[in-house]
């Protein structure tokens, strides 16, 4: 395949940030492929960088240094198809700090472009890069209420409370993700919600929240047909000696049986990044202790994944972001160690997210269980709701199953 025109280009993601848009030409190719980078609040400090030219808006990027030296690596060179394509950026990456954001938008926009090519779908494009075939259609991870460092006023909370859908099907998922959505906003008054992101925000504790959202899912009928789950994203609540919660500072041990009591208590499925990264014998021993009540270990800041950092034991689950891999070969290779050490995996949104949904095509291409695009309000995210409408026709997830209601049907580490 021979690059002929790569363009980069400042647009804006759902917070109205700069990011990185790239379209990106084959020879013999009427039209090009798209991709763009989303964006965190406060990355993990284990995570890819992005570039830092966040003033460039549209054509302004491609006229800056950045896009001269992608330009000059680029046009005109021929490549095999996506590893080589994303090794010749990580090579640019590591020479010139391009950042993850340009990479990341430059490989989703030669997987585009390379699909058009041959005449594929995105997603049977990256199956073929992946080189096994879909074997389930994930669950959605739906966000509830945001806290932490995405909430204002709220730091010591955990970054998300989320349920999880548990139909037969991905339609009566989204379906109950509606119907949950709507429940919470009925009981919490449109007074309550914030307007700037969708997202239903709490000024409430960890527990009362997971209690309201039982008594909607009761009123709604949807008791047993839901699950619940929380991004702890213990980077961002740790200080000298433990982490912040609600306002007292707990140490790693009460932290772990504080976690443990709300999972417990409110009978929680999915729990990620419960500590710090750097906090390795705190996830040892939790992880198997909450494994044995049911429920899973997901390490996102953890892995921030990254195929080399990937092992079993400190957690069940490894969460990718491709923004965090940097391209598309990074992060389908973070999800084979992942497959390779017994792990499973879960695909995420940033919480700034442009209106890329390759992401849905990731997720069901490396066979994930889950997939975290946030609650179904605003463009963003429901452009990620609608691709998953549009992916369900596509042969490949004909007939495909979900993956087990129950964590423990499909528990890989052994409990100690
Ligand atoms: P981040 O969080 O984009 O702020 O890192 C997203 C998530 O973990 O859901
Ligand atoms: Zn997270």
């Amino acid at each position: 395949m021979l690059i002929e025109r790569v363009r980069l280009r400042g647009v804006l993601d759902s917070r109205a940030h700069p990011t990185v848009e790239a379209d990106l030409q084959l020879a013999g190719q009427e039209g090009h492929g798209r991709g763009s980078c989303p964006v965190a609040i406060a990355p993990g400090r284990r995570e890819r960088r992005r570039g830092l030219r966040t003033g460039a808006l549209g054509a302004e990027l491609d006229q800056g240094a950045t896009a001269r030296l992608v330009h000059s690596a680029l046009h005109g060179r021929r490549v095999s198809g996506q590893r080589e394509f994303d090794a010749v950026l990580r090579a640019l990456d590591d020479e010139h700090a391009l950042g993850a954001d340009v990479t990341l938008a430059l490989s989703l926009a030669f997987a585009r472009a390379a699909a058009l090519h041959g005449r594929l779908h995105l997603l049977d494009w990256l199956v073929g890069q992946n080189g096994s075939p879909p074997r389930q259609v994930p669950r959605l991870l739906v966000n509830a209420f945001s806290g932490g460092i995405h909430a204002r006023g709220a730091a010591a909370s955990f970054q998300q409370i989320m349920t999880i859908p548990l139909g037969e099907s991905l339609a009566e998922d989204i379906r109950t993700a509606l119907s949950v959505h709507s429940g919470l906003e009925e009981a919490l008054g449109d007074a309550r919600l914030s307007a700037s992101s969708g997202f239903l925000v709490g000024g409430r504790s960890t527990s009362e929240q997971l209690a309201l959202l039982a008594a909607v899912l009761e009123r709604r009928g949807l008791r047993g047909g839901v699950g619940l789950g929380v991004d702890v994203a213990a980077e961002h609540l740790a200080v000298d000696g433990g982490y912040r919660f609600e306002g007292g500072v707990h140490d790693s041990a009460g932290f772990g049986a504080l976690l443990l009591r709300l999972a417990g208590d409110h009978g929680l499925s999915y729990v990620e990044d419960p500590f710090d990264p750097a906090d390795t014998d705190a996830w040892h021993t939790f992880t198997p202790r909450l494994g044995a009540i049911g429920a899973r270990v997901v390490g996102d800041d953890l892995f921030a994944s990254d195929a080399r950092r990937v092992e079993a034991g400190p957690a069940h689950a490894v969460l990718l972001k491709p923004s965090q891999a940097g391209t598309v070969s990074a992060t389908l290779d973070a999800a084979s160690a992942a497959a390779s050490a017994g792990l499973r995996t879960v695909v995420s949104h940033r919480s700034g997210e442009t209106e890329d949904t390759s992401i849905c095509d990731l997720a069901v291409a490396v066979g994930a269980d889950h997939i975290k695009i946030g609650g179904p309000r605003r463009g963003d995210r429901i452009a990620k709701y609608n691709r998953f409408l549009r992916l369900l026709e596509s042969p490949l997830l004909a007939g495909l199953p979900r993956p087990p209601v129950h964590p423990e049907e499909n528990q890989h580490v052994p409990c100690q």
